[in-house]
């Protein structure tokens, strides 16, 4: 896996930068944004699919983690976006290096529960992942998914994701590892996929 750094974007650094695609915005996230943000997270069947996020997930959490944000100056280790739909804050969705191999640069999202199965997690996904290719110049995404979360790997198979291997990754909410999936997407299989629609039409 070659190494990538993620350059740094003045519109994300200055707060202006939006991502849209008429349904779902994804811009930075914001201090402001620490009740919604633990209100969702407060939540076992959200933070259970995600390899960082403590449990239980207090209000104390989502201020760290947004202070962290604020904290932080490119070249970043991480762009989170908030995504917003009808001027709520429905989730979260991130292009990260990966702490553990900082060669690789993962894809990952979550949703409060009120908005799953809506096709949002896809929508802001996409936003997410053109964001890589086009903006921060990747090469390729990982994103993994827990082999007990098949609605994620439905998410990433929609975005042209393919499986790369199974791998055991440490879940800290659950405090142990768990079976999880490695998926890949390049950027030539993303550019092709946008040119023939499938990566507008959910396919
Ligand atoms: C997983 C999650 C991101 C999905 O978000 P979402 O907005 O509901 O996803 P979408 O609506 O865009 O797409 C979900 C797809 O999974 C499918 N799906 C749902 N449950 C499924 C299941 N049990 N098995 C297989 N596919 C499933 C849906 O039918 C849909 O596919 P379709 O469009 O072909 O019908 C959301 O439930 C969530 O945030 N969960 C908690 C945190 C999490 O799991 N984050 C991901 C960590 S890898």
């Amino acid at each position: 896996m070659s190494a990538q750094a993620l350059k740094p974007v003045p519109a994300y650094e200055d707060g202006t930068l939006r991502l849209a695609d008429g349904r779902v915005t994804l811009r930075r996230p914001l201090a402001e944004d620490a009740a919604a943000v633990a209100g969702h997270m407060n939540d076992f069947d959200v933070v259970k699919n995600l390899s960082r996020a403590p449990w239980p997930y207090t209000r104390a959490d989502a201020e760290s983690w947004l202070a962290g944000i604020a904290a932080e100056a490119g070249p970043r280790g991480a762009y989170p976006f908030a995504i917003v739909t009808g001027g709520a804050l429905a989730g979260v969705v991130g292009i990260s290096t990966n702490p553990a191999n900082p060669g690789e640069v993962e894809l990952g999202y979550w949703l409060g529960r009120p908005f799953w199965g809506q096709g949002y997690a896809t929508q802001a996904a996409r936003l997410a992942v053109r964001f890589a290719f086009e903006t921060l110049d990747l090469a390729v995404l990982e994103a993994g998914h827990f082999a007990d979360n098949p609605a994620s790997g439905r998410v990433l198979q929609k975005l042209g994701f393919t499986y790369a291997q199974d791998v055991a990754r440490f879940s800290k909410a659950r405090d142990c590892d768990v079976a999880c999936r490695m998926m890949t997407l390049d950027r030539a299989r993303f550019a092709s996929r946008s040119e023939q629609g499938g990566a507008s039409h959910g396919g």
